[in-house]
């Protein structure tokens, strides 16, 4: 596997400066949690620094290069770019770095969550939606939350992104609603 070095730097190459700024925040975040939760520090690091790779990928190149790499790109996925990113920015990563299974895992699912996600990959989609980069009023709450119950809070996340899809007329991942579903029932 690639060092942390060398991955911030392909990464500062791939991504804008507010992107890449992002990126550190979602690092920072990730690293808090997995000191709580005991999960490898370094892997969250890495995988907090990757975990949007392929966000400014150009759309074109992005279809190209799912159809080399045979990654399935649904319907929803096909319209809406913004969540192609997080399955080709696995890719990327495993290619590029070597990154282990639940490092790719975790980055495949930031965008949406997934069912069954592991602790590593429920860090990933909580530090990139409460990073301190970001600006929507509950975040704090979200911290809070976070810190004490990383279940409730993906759930909670999950739901807020549901009641977000409907407010803005897209249509929602069946991921999420899955996930939504496995932690409801928990
Ligand atoms: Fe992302
Ligand atoms: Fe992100």
């Amino acid at each position: 596997m690639k060092s942390y070095k060398e991955v911030e730097q392909y990464v500062k190459s791939k991504l804008s400066e507010k992107r890449f700024y992002h990126s550190k925040c979602v690092e920072e975040k990730c690293i808090e949690l997995a000191k709580i939760y005991n999960v490898d520090e370094e892997k969250a690091k890495l995988v907090g620094i990757s975990h949007d790779i392929a966000k400014e990928m150009p759309k074109e190149e992005k279809i190209k290069f799912a159809q080399e790499n045979n990654i399935e790109i649904d319907e929803i996925e096909a319209k809406s770019q913004g969540l192609m990113h997080a399955k080709i920015g696995a890719k990327i990563c495993e290619i590029e770095f070597g990154f282990t299974k639940d490092m790719t895992n975790a980055i495949a699912s930031h965008t949406t969550g997934k069912p069954h996600m592991d602790t590593l990959a429920k860090i990933l989609y909580i530090s990139d939606a409460i990073s301190k980069d970001r600006e929507f009023k509950d975040v704090e709450t979200f911290h809070e939350i976070a810190i004490k119950n990383l279940d409730e809070a993906v759930l909670q996340m999950l739901n807020k992104s549901i009641e977000i899809c409907i407010e803005e007329e897209k249509s929602i991942q069946l991921d999420t609603i899955k996930a939504r579903n496995e932690y409801y029932s928990k």
